[in-house]
């Protein structure tokens, strides 16, 4: 697909279906992640996949929408602030460069045909909890992995006027 198509045609998947996700789709997907841009090229973060089938009440705790357990698979993005790069003044980019690798993800699997929706509004406890997370792993997104069950929405943005300067 065309990078400027990809942009427009991704939108947040809120509905999908059960159809499996293709091995090779789901790494590809995962490569994509791992050659995102970081800072110092730390890689400061984890991908977790996570099978749905069977654990669908128990990953509901996580963030309680339906959907959220549709498809196939869910991954989580966690930071890990010991490996990452800090600025001089002590800012530490990990979620920052978990960021850029999850939205790789997100554009991949839009380029395959699969859908994603980036969620921040998730519990983080109910995460530790069900995920075992290492307290060095910071859990800071998930999203489901799978085919879309909805349509493309016309995007709503604020004007450019109001986010981009030129001065
Ligand atoms: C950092 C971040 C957090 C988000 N958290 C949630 C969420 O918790 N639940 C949800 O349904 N959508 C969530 N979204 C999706 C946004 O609502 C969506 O990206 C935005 O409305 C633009 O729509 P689009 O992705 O279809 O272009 C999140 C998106 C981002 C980037």
């Amino acid at each position: 697909m065309e990078f400027s198509e990809l942009i427009q045609k991704r939108y947040s998947v809120r509905a999908y279906t059960s159809k499996p996700v293709e091995q090779d789709k789901l790494n590809k997907i995962l490569e994509a992640a791992i050659l995102a841009p970081t800072a110092a090229n730390r890689q400061p973060f984890r991908l977790i996949v996570i099978k749905t089938e069977g654990r669908q009440a128990e990953l509901k705790r996580i963030y309680g929408r339906d959907w959220f357990v549709q498809a196939p698979f869910v991954v989580c993005a966690c930071a890990v602030k010991a490996e990452s790069w800090v600025r001089k003044d002590g800012k530490n980019y990990a979620e920052v460069d978990a960021a850029i690798a999850f939205t790789h993800l997100i554009l991949a699997a839009h380029d395959l045909g699969l859908g994603t929706c980036w969620i921040a509004a998730f519990d983080p406890a109910a995460a530790r909890d069900i995920l075992k997370l290492p307290a060095e792993l910071d859990p800071v997104a998930f999203t489901p992995l799978g085919y879309p069950a909805d349509e493309w929405k016309t995007k709503k943005r604020r004007p450019s006027s109001e986010l981009i300067q030129h001065i």
